[in-house]
């Protein structure tokens, strides 16, 4: 049974995000897999204070829920994770948690935990798309992370107007459901 973890990370309750990772979390239950799915806004995850803590032992010297967050990323065989777009970047919230894994490449001795797919979904109103997918391959292309990626995909959802655009909008929702069942295939 494949492990998948849904994370989203926009603040908006019922919003765009939810939307899109709703759909995710359907078709990942229609096929059995194990499905987790966090929310951004419920959690307590700091900046990265840039100490370089982890470079000895591989663990944040922060104590918040970002480690147990660590953890079921490591266990996961599948990530879809979405993202707002705010001021042309991955909001905040997404960016926090990658700057969380400086222990990735300042820790040598590291181990990332299963070969996973990625499928990121960004959603926003009116940001250029090829621009808003190269910030992710930007990221998830660095060596210490493009390590344990297998493959990722990047959909950005576009025309976001309204909190329900994304609901109200089957194309959107179908894409959503595609990218997921392409995480879901086996190598
Ligand atoms: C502070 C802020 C900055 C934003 N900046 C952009 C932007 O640069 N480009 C864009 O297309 N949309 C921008 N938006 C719109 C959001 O990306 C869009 O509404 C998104 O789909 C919200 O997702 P949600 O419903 O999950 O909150 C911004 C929204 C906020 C709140």
């Amino acid at each position: 049974m494949k492990k998948v973890l849904l994370m989203i990370t926009s603040p908006t309750k019922g919003g765009n995000g939810d939307a899109l990772i709703n759909a995710a979390a359907k078709v990942a239950k229609q096929v059995q897999a194990e499905v987790t799915t966090v929310h951004m806004r419920d959690l307590q995850v700091h900046f990265c204070q840039a100490c370089y803590g982890c470079a000895r032992t591989g663990v944040c010297v922060q104590n918040d829920d970002f480690r147990a967050l660590l953890k079921q990323a490591h266990k996961a065989d599948v990530i879809i994770a979405e993202a707002p777009i705010y001021y042309n970047c991955m909001a905040a919230q997404m960016m926090t948690l990658f700057n969380r894994l400086c222990c990735t490449f300042a820790c040598k001795t590291y181990e990332l935990g299963v070969p996973k797919r990625v499928g990121m979904m960004l959603t926003c109103t009116g940001s250029e798309e090829a621009e808003m997918k190269h910030q992710v391959d930007l990221i998830l292309t660095l060596p210490s992370l493009s390590r344990s990626i297998t493959a990722y995909q990047t959909e950005v959802f576009t025309g976001c107007q309204e909190a329900t655009t994304c609901q109200k909008t089957t194309a959107y929702l179908e894409r959503a459901e595609r990218l997921t069942r392409w995480t879901l295939e086996e190598e």
